[in-house]
């Protein structure tokens, strides 16, 4: 049976790609996993394998049990007393370590900073006594809300040093956002900055903190940076500035001996429509998964100079920009800014400053880069890069191709890694030195992951399309929902009982790589067939003359939902003619009429969140004429008007 004919009706697989990319010889022969026993070894004894891992941390006391599994509740490593701050600075000083530069940090106005592991663990420790006169003790929870500056990873560091849980919310989330997530997580104080750096103008972030706290009854005191130098409201009693208290601190602070499963920290994930959900991770086996991933699939080593281009305000983050690097030892490049200050050329002057090894990034950035053209990375010299990685929504084959191409100079294997801020960790990817990568296939899962696709009934799909699933517990996984036990088991436990549904949906091929499909609230159902957003975008995407597409399913009264779909084209081509028709065929042929989008919309703009995902359920007001909904995580309001009153659609006419 073809994969096609493997309906289920669940979501139908229509998309080949059969393009292979074998890792590089020379990669492969010096890569840290180049041969597959790990997956055998791992699936044989998974418990035996994360207790190998966790065991390259230093822990002040071991574990007595290494999983304790009481479904939906996981303890990893309980028993073992350990502290986050103190593996990723101190272990790595006291080895002799020290000079090693940990982050390059460059300024959006083109200023910078070089910190060692040394500079590092003396700057939290400063911080971290500071945050002690302010009154914090282990188990408060400190809010922060900064730009991308140094002193964002010492704040998350200086909290996990004492024991004080963080919530970081993204410098671009509103004040009504800040004041909801403190509120919920209960925060006793806010660090934050007079204001960042947003495409060369200062935006104020002080600003927004004091509004938000006109409802905040629980925050005491509020610790602000000046980064900026705008002016800014100042409430004596409560606000401290950092240049004031914290250099003048002793720069050693003993670290907190935590349990393994003491809150680290809360993220809230924006969700698309609800209240935002206060996802729980704790410490051992947070740190565990992040830096055994990190190291495994980036294939770390000590010369290379990695860059997470992403921020510190999303869990990758946290995970990939903060925690599993520091606790690697790494040398990572942060950045303030977005990639189009000055130009569109910004990242890759960066890569080639700094000489940089290893690029993360996300399909949403590639694209916006495929869109501009190459000649901007062109102009540069990149040939220091040696692996690439994505994360945060599938990226198209057509999208894949193009950082392998002009980035990656076809050199460089290609990491497409799957997870969530509730994995806290990488879930499924390929190992570089190991996987025949396959263009929009986000691979096999890590070793010790045990992943599977299900029907409806929760039957395995072999090959096909249908409900990603985790059946065993890992140990970076979310421990909760912060104060709402029934949602945590509702939202991810209740679909299939006894296993994780993180609601992607994903098909298997016929060499039991994963394809991720979108989001199962997303897939459409036409003419009783239920298809996937992702494969119609990457079709429409493999158009020479598209950047990007979005599809959404809008009620039709002949086959139930009928597919709208939405298009930037590249930068040099024009949209008039019969393009629309154009595109409504090439989808057709490249997966089949039934996916052929019912009409086609040119647009400049796609309404994003502020993490660059596509907000498929605005679209879908849009593409009905209706009033929008909640548009509170949009990231630009203007798109929205630019899309309405951009050209019209181009309807079916056959
Ligand atoms: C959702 C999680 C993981 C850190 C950033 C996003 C989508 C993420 C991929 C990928 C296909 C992906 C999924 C997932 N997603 N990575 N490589 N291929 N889809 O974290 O905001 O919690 O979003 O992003 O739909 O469920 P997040």
């Amino acid at each position: 049976m073809t994969e096609t004919e493997n309906k289920h009706d669940e979501i139908e697989a229509l998309l080949a790609e059969n393009r292979l990319f074998a890792p590089p010889t020379e990669f492969a022969a010096s890569a840290r996993v180049n041969s597959p026993e790990i997956y055998a070894e791992a699936a044989a004894d998974l418990e035996g394998f994360w207790a190998k891992e966790a065991a390259q941390l230093d822990w002040f006391e071991p574990w007595h049990t290494v999983l304790d599994w009481q479904a939906p509740y996981a303890k990893w490593f309980d028993g073992g007393k350990i502290n986050v701050s103190y593996n990723c600075l101190d272990r790595h000083v006291a080895a002799g370590r020290g000079d090693r530069v940990a982050f390059y940090w460059e300024g959006e106005p083109g200023d910078t900073r070089i910190i060692t592991y040394k500079d590092l663990l003396e700057d939290v420790s400063r911080c971290a006594n500071a945050l002690k006169e302010l009154g914090i003790q282990r188990g408060d929870v400190v809010a922060i809300y900064m730009p991308m500056i140094p002193e964002l990873a010492v704040a998350m560091l200086a909290c996990a040093r004492i024991g004080a849980p963080h919530t970081v919310v993204f410098g671009g989330f509103s004040s009504a956002s800040l004041s909801d997530r403190i509120n919920d997580a209960h925060a006793k104080a806010v660090i934050t900055a007079d204001g960042g750096f947003r495409r060369g103008a200062p935006s104020g972030l002080k600003v927004n903190v004091d509004e938000a706290l006109q409802t905040t009854p629980t925050i005491e005191k509020v610790l602000v940076v000046k980064r900026t130098g705008q002016d800014v409201d100042w409430v004596e009693g409560r606000d401290v500035w950092w240049h004031d208290l914290v250099p003048s601190q002793p720069a050693d602070c003993p670290p907190e001996h935590m349990e393994s499963e003491d809150m680290l920290y809360l993220l809230y994930t924006s969700g698309t429509t609800a209240k935002p959900k206060g996802i729980l991770h704790t410490t051992g086996g947070y740190l565990t998964g992040v830096a055994s991933t990190h190291r495994l699939v980036f294939d770390i080593k000590d010369d290379d100079v990695y860059w997470a281009a992403a921020d510190i305000g999303w869990v990758t983050g946290h995970s990939y920009i903060v925690y599993g690097p520091l606790a690697n030892g790494s040398t990572s490049v942060l950045y303030e800014g977005t990639p189009d200050y000055p130009a569109w050329d910004r990242w890759w002057d960066i890569v080639e400053k700094y000489k940089v090894t290893i690029l993360y990034c996300a399909p949403t950035a590639i694209r916006a880069h495929m869109k501009q053209g190459p000649q901007f990375a062109q102009t540069h010299d990149l040939s220091s890069l040696r692996l690439l990685g994505s994360v945060g929504e599938p990226i198209n084959p057509e999208a894949w191709i193009w950082y392998q191409k002009y980035i990656g100079q076809e050199r460089c294997p290609v990491v497409d890694t799957w997870w969530q801020t509730e994995t806290g960790m990488i879930m499924i990817s390929p190992l570089p030195g190991l996987t025949v990568t396959k263009p929009g296939s986000a691979t096999t899962p890590f070793p010790g992951i045990d992943a599977d696709i299900f029907d409806h009934n929760g039957d395995p799909v072999e090959t096909g399309g249908g409900y990603l699933v985790i059946k065993k517990p890992w140990p970076a996984m979310l421990r909760g929902i912060y104060g709402d036990p029934e949602r945590y088991e509702r939202t991810y436990w209740a679909r299939f009982p006894g296993n994780y549904f993180p609601g992607d949906g994903a098909r298997r091929d016929v060499d039991g790589y994963y394809w991720l499909m979108g989001r199962v609230d997303d897939v459409m159902n036409v003419s009783g067939h239920r298809l996937s957003t992702t494969e119609i975008e990457s079709a429409l995407v493999s158009h020479p003359a598209v950047a990007e597409a979005a599809v959404v399913g809008i009620p039709d009264d002949l086959t139930g939902e009928a597919i709208f779909s939405f298009v930037i084209l590249k930068a040099d081509v024009d949209g008039n003619g019969d393009l629309g028709a154009e595109l409504r065929q090439h989808v057709g042929k490249v997966i089949g009429p039934i996916a052929r989008p019912k009409s086609v919309m040119f647009t400049p703009d796609l309404p994003k969140t502020r993490s660059g995902k596509i907000m498929r359920r605005l679209l879908r007001d849009i593409a009905q004429n209706r009033p929008l909904g909640d548009t509170t995580t949009l990231a630009d309001t203007s798109v929205v008007e630019a899309i309405r009153s951009s050209s019209a659609a181009a309807s079916d006419d056959e």
